[in-house]
């Protein structure tokens, strides 16, 4: 349990949530983390610690800088395109940091030498030559993610550089058979060259000793880190090859400290432009005994800051972090997220449908200190927005006011003494508190809506709307204690729900209030105008898609012993093979349909044509006067084919069904409804017809 220090030794706090990549968009899977992470900080900022948040983006590497390439972008433009739309997507979600900064900074890269520095001359650093595998075309050494080749251990073809995702295995980009570059496909060649390393191995018993004196980090971490440490620690590649998008090694000219070396340096960056620009002091929070360190993480990056971060940090003189929250990963449907299944959301895309206080709300109902996955289920999401938010505290709060305003003028005066449930409010906020700080925010909420349904359920035992006939001044004190308990809810909720919390203190004619404000002394004011505070939503269904399709190799083709213009296809699907029958004769010859790739509707009804079973229907194009079949070269057999955006259902369906969807060819390319057709892997294309051929 944490202990809580009493209010006079005043500590410094800082806290950060991990830096985002410059690469792609904020996403919901990410907003776990940063709502997390403001929840604790808005919380500490309300019980009146002084407590600075920051984090910045993670600019640097080589995705970065090839994704920029291929859009004929520098690095910086794009980066910094990324750096606005992240800190808009901040903004809306409420995120409250106090800064938000990049890593491609002038402060990352002075600390970063430093370290750098500090740690080579405590002779943690030593150089090395190492072979790596080169495209002679792409004149680029190729990382882990760039380079494909069969899996050294099963043979699975197309397999990345670092592990197979047929059988797990972990191996050497050097280790690939028949490697290729995944950019330009050539084959690379083996190099050598000279790299920088951090002793990591070093560090085993320092680190040792801090994680068994640390009494905050998560005991399930601790022996993973324990293990980790007890199986040998590997020294470290700290450095990479030009082109790189990072900071160049002092002294050399085409080598780059490596994107994990300055991203946590990032921390101590931020805090820094952020100390620069507000007459504070850096070491304060780096380099004090009065301060603490909060890094927020996901489970995908424990190996980076319960190791090489610390490790770096000891190495170099800085202070160790105090608590290190690990969160788990957000499931969608109870799946991992998917573009195909249509459940990968960005941040910017639920803001175009939802509140994003709904999102918090729901997070924070399933966020505790703990690695377990959480799960955004939108039937669940719906319900407890409705059943705990809009008819527990957003009507307690409407219905008092609401009374008040009409029967009193909005008028208090004293409040009931209720013993009873003052003390029962008091010692749930107690709960509450320590919840907040302990980080189990799924049982503050809890917390808080027993709260509200007390008041709930006091408002409706009295029945004032009843009483105020027979006892006025009774029932005027009821509302007193109501508003009161509306006062403490407004206070409570803040952490999770900031907006929330500002309207409803609007309404109550009060402001700004803290922690300490949780009490029973408002008396003798006037409320503002009653408003609803939160709205039920009213769920559309899900857009379903109906057509299941998927990319299919065709194996075999024959003539139809029993219709002119019909081929028997058989086909290979990944997981099953099939036959169907097609109207292509006239339009290709078996030769050319032979081993093409091609999209199959797989759900729809069997049928016989002329005597013969087609399991599903292949899709082509028809302008009129020219068929053509969609193909899908890059992809494999079985991958599924999709318009984004949709859930896709797998009933089987009727061929009228079928054409109920609508499909055209644009460029060559398939749309419904401004969606493109593709696969995970590239865009579908639809062969010799032209714009405005329907697909069937
Ligand atoms: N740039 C690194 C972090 C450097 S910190 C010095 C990174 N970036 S990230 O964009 O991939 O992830 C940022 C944070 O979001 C990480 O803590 C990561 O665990 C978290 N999440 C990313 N996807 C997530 C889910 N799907 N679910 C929950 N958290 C996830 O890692
Ligand atoms: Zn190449």
């Amino acid at each position: 349990m944490t202990k809580f220090k009493s209010s006079k030794q005043k500590n410094r706090i800082l806290v950060t949530s991990a830096l985002p990549y410059s690469n792609g968009p904020i996403h919901l899977g990410h907003l776990v983390e940063y709502i997390q992470t403001d929840i604790f900080v808005r919380f500490l900022r309300l019980i009146g610690e002084d407590v600075l948040f920051v984090c910045a983006d993670d600019t640097h590497g080589a995705p970065i800088e090839i994704k920029a390439a291929e859009l004929g972008i520098s690095p910086e433009e794009m980066i910094s395109k990324v750096y606005n739309e992240h800190v808009q997507d901040f903004k809306d979600f409420l995120i409250s940091f106090d800064n938000y900064y990049t890593t491609n900074s002038p402060e990352n890269k002075h600390y970063s030498d430093l370290i750098f520095a500090r740690l080579k001359e405590k002779g943690f650093i030593y150089t090395k030559d190492i072979e790596v595998t080169y495209c002679g075309h792409c004149k680029r050494t190729l990382p882990d993610r760039y380079v494909k080749g069969k899996c050294p251990k099963c043979n699975a073809p197309d397999q990345y550089g670092d592990v197979c995702e047929s059988c797990n295995a972990a191996y050497k980009t050097i280790d690939l058979i028949e490697p290729y570059c995944a950019i330009c496909k050539n084959k690379p060649v083996r190099k050598i060259s000279k790299h920088y390393f951090f002793k990591l191995s070093k560090f085993s018993n320092k680190l040792e000793s801090w994680l068994t004196k640390n009494k905050n980090l998560q005991p399930e971490i601790k022996n993973f880190v324990f293990n980790w440490i007890k199986n040998g620690l590997e020294d470290w590649n700290i450095s990479r090859d030009g082109p790189y998008f990072g900071f160049k090694i002092p002294g050399e000219e085409d080598k780059y400290y490596y994107v994990w070396l300055d991203a946590p340096i990032g921390y101590i960056a931020s805090t820094d432009n952020y100390c620069k620009n507000h007459g504070l002091n850096t070491e304060d929070y780096w380099n004090s005994k009065d301060s603490r360190i909060y890094h927020f993480i996901g489970k995908d990056i424990i190996y980076f800051h319960f190791l090489f971060w610390p490790a770096m940090l000891l190495g170099s003189d800085f202070q160790l972090p105090y608590d290190i929250p690990v969160h788990g990963f957000l499931t969608v449907n109870g799946e991992k997220m998917s573009k195909s299944r249509g459940t990968f959301f960005t941040a910017r895309e639920f803001l175009q449908k939802r509140n994003p206080e709904h999102l918090r709300f729901y997070y924070a109902s399933l966020i505790s200190k703990t690695m377990s996955d959480i799960d955004l289920n939108f039937n669940e999401f719906g319900n407890k927005i409705n059943n705990e938010l809009v008819a527990n505290i957003s009507n307690f709060c409407y219905r008092v006011l609401n009374f008040l305003n009409k029967n009193f003028d909005g008028n208090i005066k004293d409040i009931d003494t209720n013993k009873e449930l003052i003390n029962e409010v008091k010692q749930k906020a107690k709960d509450i508190e320590k919840n907040y700080h302990e980080l189990n925010f799924n049982e503050a909420l809890k917390g808080i809506l027993h709260i509200s349904s007390l008041g709930n359920k006091y408002f409706q035992d009295n029945e004032p709307w009843k009483l105020i006939n027979d006892d006025r001044e009774k029932v005027h004190k009821i509302l007193g204690l109501c508003v009161n308990i509306a006062k403490n809810l407004s206070i409570l909720i803040e952490p999770i729900l900031p907006n929330v919390s500002s309207n409803l203190q609007k309404q109550l004619d009060v402001s700004n209030l803290k922690w300490q404000d949780i009490n029973f002394e408002l008396k003798n004011h006037k409320v503002g105008r009653d408003e609803i505070l939160v709205r039920k939503i009213e769920e559309k269904p899900e857009q379903k898609f109906q057509l299941n399709l998927k990319v299919a190799k065709i194996l075999d083709v024959r003539g139809h012993p029993n219709a002119d213009k019909l081929y028997i296809l058989d086909i290979d699907l990944g997981a099953e093979k099939r036959q169907l029958v097609a109207g292509l004769k006239g339009h290709y010859t078996p030769e050319e349909l032979k081993n093409k790739k091609i999209v199959v509707l797989t759900n729809l009804k069997y049928a016989k044509l002329r005597g013969v079973e087609s399991q599903g229907m292949l899709l082509a194009g028809d302008d009129g006067s020219n068929v053509g079949v969609l193909t899908a070269d890059e992809s494999n057999p079985g991958d599924k084919a999709y318009f984004e955006g949709y859930q896709y259902s797998n009933k089987e369906i009727s061929f009228e069904d079928f054409l109920k969807t609508k499909m055209e060819v644009k460029n060559k390319k398939v749309y419904f409804e401004n969606k493109e057709l593709k696969t995970d892997k590239e865009t579908i294309m639809a062969e010799k017809v032209n714009d405005g051929a329907k697909v069937r």
